[in-house]
């Protein structure tokens, strides 16, 4: 045998636990897994056994929980990602930032602002990196259209718009399993810190939600509304527009645009891939049709990104540096969970409502806008 031994000078992988092993996180699964290098997946927890035991056999996890609490207790894992149903996310989130472990959260990062205000004491008690699944951001349009307003390309914001369309048959066949207020909660919350985001140091002061159930309108009685559109008003003047529909026949559509004083970014691809197909008919072009299709990419770098940051606390090094804003941590999951909460506040009211947390109180918002605080469920 004439092996050389070499001493490596390649960082210890990151361990990350899951929780909650379904359609999300069972693609978190594989990115930690199989895309991302220097990630290890340790272990899952899902009060499912069946689910998580098929996942963490494709993936040769050996460590499988239904209790999330035996992750946070776990001395050989240093980062959990919650991926769990939304009601869940705070409570998660405490146990495992108390247990010293940094996280990744899905969206949203609570369904309520108080509690999300224990989230952030938590975080801030543990000193634990904290991070919400906001993908866009990772999206190369997205920032590339990000760059372009930092770098001054439309000028000063003037209007902005970003929608989400989910992909559809005309019907919700899970309907049951779908919260109230889902569509601001879980679906437009992503169109909210993509405005946020593009609309770089304003505030969002508020918001007029508008919103019913198109999709199924037998459902609207249950609470279920699936199809809304939003104006948020920005502390800077800016005005932006928000709407979502839970069934689009074409696939998975979405969108985001800024435009200025000095001209208008775009984002979002309406197309499968560049290839279009031209015919005696016409032309066309095949459309994304899931979520995990069109951001495969940018899932995958967010969790990337998480990892970095991770390995810089564990490790002593340096944060990583992006050109632009772009890890988006507990003030960008208030803020969007804020405008959220307000949204469902403003349709309970029937009219234009302030977002808590403004500086612009109830005062300096249009005429006629209530002031909402601590919003019910
Ligand atoms: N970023 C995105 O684009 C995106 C897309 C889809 C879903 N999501 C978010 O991901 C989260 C999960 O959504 P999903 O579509 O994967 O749902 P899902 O229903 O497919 O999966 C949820 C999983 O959580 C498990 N679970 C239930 N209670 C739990 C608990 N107390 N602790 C741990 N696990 C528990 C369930 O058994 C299930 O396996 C939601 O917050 C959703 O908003 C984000």
């Amino acid at each position: 045998m004439t092996y050389r031994s070499v001493t490596s000078t390649r960082p210890a992988p990151v361990r990350v636990g899951l929780i909650g092993a379904g359609w999300m996180g069972a693609f978190h699964a594989h990115s930690l897994a199989l895309r991302i290098p220097g990630t290890d997946l340790t272990a899952i927890a899902d009060p499912a056994a069946d689910p998580a035991e098929a996942l963490a056999a494709e993936l040769g996890v050996a460590r499988v929980t239904a209790d999330p609490a035996d992750l946070a207790a776990d001395p050989d894992i240093d980062a959990v990602v919650i991926a769990g149903p939304a009601r869940f996310h705070a409570e998660l989130a405490i146990a495992a930032a108390r247990a010293g472990k940094h996280v990744f959260c899905e969206k949203p990062a609570s369904v309520d602002l108080e509690e999300f205000a224990r989230v952030e004491e938590a975080v801030a008690d543990a000193g634990v990196h904290w991070q919400i699944g906001f993908n866009r951001r990772y999206a190369a349009d997205f920032l590339a259209a990000r760059r372009d307003v930092a770098a001054g390309v439309v000028g000063t914001p003037q209007l902005l718009r970003s929608l989400t369309r989910d992909p559809g048959t005309g019907h919700l066949p899970n309907a049951e399993r779908i919260a109230p207020w889902t569509i601001f909660l879980e679906t437009l919350i992503h169109d909210f810190d993509a405005l946020n985001w593009f609309n770089a140091g304003a505030e969002p002061v508020s918001v007029y939600a508008v919103a019913d159930a198109l999709v199924e309108p037998e459902l609207k009685d249950a609470g279920l509304l699936d199809t809304a559109v939003v104006t948020v008003r920005y502390d800077n003047g800016a005005i932006a527009v928000a709407e979502a529909s839970f069934s689009a026949l074409y696939g998975y559509d979405v969108r985001g645009e800024v435009f200025g004083s000095a001209g208008m970014v775009q984002a979002g691809r309406s197309t499968e891939t560049a290839a279009v197909r031209s015919t005696a008919e016409g032309r066309a072009a095949a459309t994304p049709r899931l979520n995990v299709d069109l951001f495969v990419d940018a899932y995958t770098a967010e969790l990337a990104d998480f990892a970095e940051h991770v390995r810089a606390r564990r490790d002593g090094g340096p944060a990583p540096d992006h050109d632009v804003a772009l890890t988006p941590g507990p003030a960008d999951a208030r803020r969007a969970l804020a405008v959220a909460r307000a949204c469902i506040a403003s349709v309970q009211a029937g009219g234009p409502v302030a977002v808590e947390g403004s500086t612009a109180g109830g005062t300096s918002v249009p005429d006629g806008t209530a002031t909402v605080t601590g919003a019910g469920r």
